[in-house]
């Protein structure tokens, strides 16, 4: 995530059973270890900057219980920052579902082991059938970015002072507190956050490096999103900060626009995992009983083709290397994609794709 390449590009979503497709097609990610280490490996290789886990507990049912097998974040990172050299990998961390401390030691110790390229993704919560298989209680929206305050704030604490310190906060009672060793080489690990609300993205302002935003995709015009971009901006420079902003997105990417076009419309439409699908929208309360019919097929649809993956880039590759190269004219520094297949799939992108993006100055050769 420190070297030249303007536009970053990280792999989202890898360590979830299907990732971020929802699809009944047989190739459909395994999420296993074994695949997880091969795809971690290739993308080292290729120059892709990050890989972006997703912190899930529980499937969403349906047919293929989407999301049903899922490895632990911070643990998935050690073993790929023990088996890689220069790609920064991020564990994603529920702040209500892990002590501080122990947060702040294993962070730090993926951090030794991939020397000073583990990175946190700090999660609120928002899912609350999780939550009650924890037995912890979600608390009320705001007071969950609260709470992720004086947890990060502990955290950077342990991460920085030599100690012992005592925390008296507000849901915090901690008494000489001391960690060692730090994080790697005297640095901390990079921090991004990806909430939506006007608490989750303060929270970002106030605490983070990046920022990660679903709604800025290729969806909106250019305008817009360099418009948000510039609005994120202000606001941390408005708090004496700077951050960087990142989206997400699926990519299908085919020597031929028809070849393409016709694998999105088989994995992720003809062969959508419909019972996952719906089972995710129940919990934002879309369903059939809260909708009129039209418009919940018209959600279920834009939830399969839209909202799980992100944005679809689904073309050859010179489409997919301009409608990225637009995230960067726009102010995005990077995005963190993820594909039906990752292993199938990254190297046409990276043969293909990420060559037309070094040659339009987004990307340093690899
Ligand atoms: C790129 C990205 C990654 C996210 N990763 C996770 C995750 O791993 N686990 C999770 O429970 N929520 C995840 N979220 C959800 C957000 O952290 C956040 O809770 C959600 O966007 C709702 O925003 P709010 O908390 O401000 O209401 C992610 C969202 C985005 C856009």
């Amino acid at each position: 995530m420190y070297n030249a390449n303007a536009l970053k590009i990280g792999m989202f979503g890898a360590n979830c059973s299907s990732a971020r497709s929802a699809t009944m097609v047989p190739e459909r990610w395994s999420g296993s270890w074994p695949d997880c280490l091969k795809l971690a490996r290739m993308a080292d290789d290729a120059g892709i900057d990050f890989m972006l886990p997703i912190g899930r507990w529980k499937g969403y049912g349906g047919d293929t219980d989407f999301h049903g097998a899922t490895l632990e974040t911070i643990t998935w990172a050690c073993g790929l920052l023990a088996s890689t050299s220069k790609i920064t990998v991020f564990g994603t961390v529920h702040a209500p579902l892990f002590n501080p401390i122990i947060a702040a030691k294993e962070m730090v110790t993926a951090d030794q082991i991939g020397q000073g390229r583990f990175g946190l993704n700090l999660v609120a919560g928002w899912n609350e059938g999780e939550f009650e298989m924890f037995g912890v209680a979600q608390r009320g929206h705001d007071d969950r970015y609260e709470y992720a305050q004086e947890w990060m704030d502990t955290v950077k604490r342990a991460w920085s002072e030599p100690g012992p310190f005592d925390v008296d906060g507000k849901y915090l009672q901690l008494r000489g507190v001391r960690a060692e060793p730090k994080p790697y080489g005297g640095t901390r690990p990079l921090i991004m956050n990806a909430g939506s609300s006007g608490a989750g993205q303060a929270f970002a302002m106030r605490n983070c490096d990046a920022f990660f935003t679903a709604s800025a995709g290729s969806r909106t015009s250019l305008e817009n999103n360099a418009k948000k971009v510039q609005e994120v901006k202000a606001q941390a420079s408005a708090l004496g900060r700077e951050i960087e902003v990142y989206t997400v997105g699926l990519v299908v990417c085919r020597p031929t626009q028809k070849e393409a076009e016709d694998y999105y419309r088989h994995a992720i439409i003809d062969h959508a995992d419909w019972g996952a699908i719906e089972s995710m929208m129940a919990l934002r309360n879309l369903t059939r009983e809260t909708l009129s019919a039209d418009e919940f097929a018209a959600k279920r649809q834009y939830f399969a083709a839209n909202a799980i993956g992100g944005y679809p880039f689904v073309g050859t590759p010179d489409k997919v290397a301009e409608e990225l190269s637009n995230l960067g004219k726009a102010g995005l520094r990077g995005i963190a994609v993820s594909f039906v297949n990752y292993l199938n799939e990254l190297p046409l992108f990276a043969a293909e794709v990420l060559p037309r993006l070094q040659k339009m100055g987004l990307r340093a050769a690899t």
